[in-house]
């Protein structure tokens, strides 16, 4: 399992690193601008009547954003991407693939938005929608009976990083059912659902591949070129098609994704098992602990375990307040994949539009909280986390303070390949 194990050996192709960087770079044909220029131009001329040239409207299509949909397709292994003006624009353009009566089956527990999209089309007819638990056979698989036209992964999922068999779903599926994957959690760089066998795969661009919380923005990537043309024609259709300024940002994030999410994920480890070994917390979700149900699928199926961790604080609202209150160095904000750490409660928060009992069935408790980290000394965040922790719970434990990241490597022996300088 590394992060640069994306390289077909038997192939000339270049690492996913070499080309994330190289996107679109030296792609300017009027100056020999080593970076691509940003296109504003709303519309572009004709050549002559009846003679459009490659762009007419800048919603239908636009040089700085196609940009970023070829590197975005390139690094999920795709034939064709759109790109969005949000992640829930990408959703919304999919779900343009369901006619009313197709029956779609999603997870109970993904992130608030998205269900509550789902729930609202819903009830409004325009397909029918079973929730189910795609980790569990005899709860998604006897709905297959029905012929479902879509499926919905979110793998791992938002807040509690549960992870789905993307290849086992893939090859359950029946014919004709579209299988989707919202990769925004790991990113194009730590997971390709459609090498697994997903048809399309949707990530709020907003997250990880923009990576410095100044964009808003989505993508779809298809695995066939048909998907691929019906998406584009739809996004143009809604009117939902990303800006070029925010293409170009995108682009401009999307350099350092690779060495980003490397950092991100180093960091991520030393902070969930200092979360783990404290007396405040119950339990602790992050795929790279052992003690995560699906890591060892995380091991074979992603090529990292990302930087999301969802905790829950013993007690309640209360404590979750008091220890939110306390940090110093963590944001607490909705949002996540930035270099800033940030910090969220998902049941008032990202989650707060699911109904009470959806929010019990998807597992998401009162005293459940999310963590982005980013990309601080792991020692710094670790230091706050443990002085916000002890706030909350004074007099039940204290850990002293200092290397708290050293003593957690050297506690569990399980992070001596990774150099300090990294933490
Ligand atoms: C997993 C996931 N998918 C989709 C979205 C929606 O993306 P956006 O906020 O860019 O519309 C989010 C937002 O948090 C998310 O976490």
């Amino acid at each position: 399992m590394s992060i640069d194990s994306d390289r077909n050996l038997t192939s000339n192709a270049l690492h996913q690193r070499t080309r994330t960087v190289r996107a679109g770079v030296e792609d300017d044909q009027h100056y020999g601008a080593v970076i691509p220029p940003l296109h504003l131009s709303t519309t572009y001329s004709f050549a002559g009547f009846a003679q459009p040239r490659k762009h007419d409207y800048s919603r239908s299509g636009n040089p700085t954003r196609d940009l970023l949909a070829q590197a975005l397709a390139d690094l999920e292994q795709g034939v064709g991407a759109t790109v969005t003006a949000t992640g829930m624009a990408a959703i919304t353009t999919v779900l343009q693939l369901l006619q009313p009566g197709d029956l779609m089956l999603a997870p109970a527990d993904c992130y608030g938005g998205s269900w509550r999209l789902l729930d609202a089309l819903s009830r409004r007819n325009a397909f029918r929608l079973q929730w189910v638990n795609f980790r569990d056979p005899a709860d998604w698989q006897p709905a297959l009976r029905q012929n479902p036209r879509m499926l919905w992964l979110e793998t791992p999922s938002n807040p509690l990083l549960r992870i789905t068999d993307i290849a086992h779903v893939a090859a359950a599926r029946p014919p004709g059912c579209v299988l989707v994957v919202d990769n925004t959690f790991l990113s194009p760089v730590l997971q390709n659902p459609l090498a697994l066998g997903a048809d399309i795969v949707v990530h709020s661009t907003t997250k990880y591949i923009n990576g410095h919380s100044d964009v808003v923005g989505g993508a779809i990537i298809s695995a066939s070129t048909e998907l691929a043309e019906q998406l584009a024609w739809w996004a143009n259709c809604l009117g939902v098609t990303g800006s070029a300024f925010d293409s170009w940002l995108t682009l401009r994030g999307l350099r350092t994704l690779p060495l980003r999410m490397q950092q991100h994920q180093v960091t991520a480890q030393c902070v969930a098992e200092f979360l783990q070994s404290h007396a405040a917390i119950n339990k602790v979700h992050y795929p790279g602990l052992a003690s995560h149900p699906e890591h060892a699928l995380a091991q074979t199926q992603q090529r990292g375990f990302g930087a999301i961790i969802s905790f829950e604080l013993l007690g309640g609202e209360s404590e979750v307040a008091a220890m939110l209150e306390h940090l110093q160095h963590i944001s607490l904000a909705e949002s996540l994949g930035g270099v800033e750490s940030l910090i969220c409660h998902p049941a008032t928060m990202t989650h707060a539009a699911m109904t009470t009992s959806a929010r019990q069935r998807a597992g998401i408790s009162a005293g459940l909280i999310r963590l982005s980290v980013g990309l601080e000394h792991a020692d710094d965040l670790i230091n706050d986390l443990q002085q916000a922790l002890t706030q909350c719970t004074a007099g039940k434990q204290q850990q002293p303070a200092g290397q708290a990241a050293a003593r957690v490597q050297k506690k569990t022996g399980k992070l001596s390949e990774v150099s300090h300088e990294l933490l």
